[in-house]
């Protein structure tokens, strides 16, 4: 344990740290983490960055795997005090970045305590000094060890796909991680994508699904695509820019760290980016506190669209001509009111594709929520508008 506290009492005395620390998660497993991961690694390691890597899937390290380095030592020695994270780290081939391997053999740190996991993130973060950039790649899921160790970090990549479990989990992982950390705002990387237009219609589901619950839009880093060659690149043990540099998957990755390395460096820091600014404004925009133009009115007909509008009318017309005696008014107007939130879901649930059900719930209910004073106001202007029409009826119609 000497060495570990050693690596703390570093980060504690160390003045600021030298590079970023970005950890790569996921809420479902099998999403892409350590092929993003080791990409790119290797990418900033291109452009000239001191990079380490730091496989801290503590369950079931397999970057080493992927790489095809043996590596003589990992975390597991880090843990078991025989090593400091400095020594601990291997190279990753020539000309390219350094490796933290994770624990060889399964579950071997899997039950961590939560102290040493604690030890482990300052330890990490006294390694990362001797780099500009640090990443790490997490294990799947939400576990209290995990969540830990990202949050220990200055930015989360949670990455996703277009399974709708993967968007549920991932949820989940967002949710705990700002449980823990309320100032994290984790960014997004949808990978594996057929295509563009689901790509982003994963990460739009996603997103909205956050503001609505969690107040805050996670931005989308990146969309990374399905591409054959990032398989065989695996069972080649070869990093994948090195053997496939022109391939889909590699291009969308050298994007996606040429982005981060100009705009999005750290959401923790101020900034036109920062993290901070944006979950202040979206969660006004939520709660209707600071949101601009926030007046009873503009709240009002933010609730009432022409679609709205319409619909009371034609439910009145038909409710109106129903009617056959003034003692049936609040009964129709309640009918008329049920009918209507009916179709609101029915219209969320058919739109929300295959998002699953739970969520498409989640995001009516958090629609009505946010129309509160709409939804209250509905009832009444059924009651009105029916009232108004069957006065029609009866002294024109008979
Ligand atoms: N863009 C892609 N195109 C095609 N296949 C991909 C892509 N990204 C990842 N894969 C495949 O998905 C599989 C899982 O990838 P990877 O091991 O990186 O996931 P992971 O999230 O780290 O998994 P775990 O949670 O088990 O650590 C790999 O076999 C890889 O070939
Ligand atoms: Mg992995």
């Amino acid at each position: 344990m000497t060495n570990f506290a050693t690596d703390a009492g570093m980060a504690l005395s160390a003045p600021r740290r030298a590079g970023p620390l970005l950890a790569i998660a996921s809420g479902k497993g099998g999403v892409g983490k350590t092929t993003l991961a080791i990409a790119m690694a290797h990418a900033f390691s291109r452009r000239g960055q001191r990079t380490l890597l730091v496989d801290a899937d503590l369950g079931m390290a397999n970057v080493d795997v992927q790489l095809g380095v043996s590596a003589v030592s990992d975390l597991a020695s880090v843990v078991a005090g025989d090593l400091s994270l400095a020594e601990a780290v291997n190279s990753a081939g020539e000309d390219s970045f350094d490796l933290i391997a994770g624990p060889s053999g399964s579950a071997a740190l899997a039950g961590l305590d939560l102290e040493n996991v604690n030890r482990l993130a300052a330890g990490v973060t006294a390694a990362s000094m001797a780099y500009d950039r640090t990443l790490i790649d997490l294990a799947a899921g939400a576990e209290r060890s995990t969540i830990r160790l990202a949050a220990a970090t200055d930015d989360v990549i949670v990455v996703l796909n277009d399974e709708p479990t993967s968007l549920t989990d991932a949820y989940a992982f967002v949710k705990t991680l700002r449980m823990r950390d309320e100032g994290a705002s984790p960014f997004v990387v949808v990978n594996n994508a057929p295509d563009h237009a689901s790509a982003q219609a994963a990460y739009a589901g996603f997103a909205k699904t956050c503001e609505s619950f969690l107040g805050f839009r996670p931005p989308l880093a990146g969309i990374v695509r399905r591409d054959p060659h990032v398989p065989q690149a695996i069972r080649a043990q070869v990093m994948l820019e090195k053997r496939y540099p022109a391939c889909d998957a590699a291009s969308d990755i050298g994007k996606l760290v040429r982005l981060w390395s100009m705009a999005f460096r750290s959401s923790r820091l101020a900034g036109p980016w920062g993290a901070r600014d944006d979950r202040t404004s979206t969660r006004g925009r939520n709660t209707g506190v600071r949101m601009a133009g926030n007046d009873a009115w503009s709240l009002l007909w933010a609730g009432f669209t022409f679609f709205d509008l319409s619909f009371i009318l034609m439910a009145g017309i038909v409710a109106a001509l129903a009617m056959r005696r003034w003692g049936q008014l609040t009964a129709a107007a309640l009918i008329a009111y049920a009918v209507d939130v009916l179709l609101r879901f029915t219209l969320e649930f058919m739109s929300a594709g295959d998002m699953p059900a739970n969520f498409a719930m989640d995001l009516a209910f958090a629609r009505m929520d946010m129309h509160a004073l709409s939804a209250m106001l509905r009832p009444f202007l059924y009651f009105g508008t029916i009232a108004i029409l069957f006065g029609i009826k009866k002294r024109y119609g008979g």
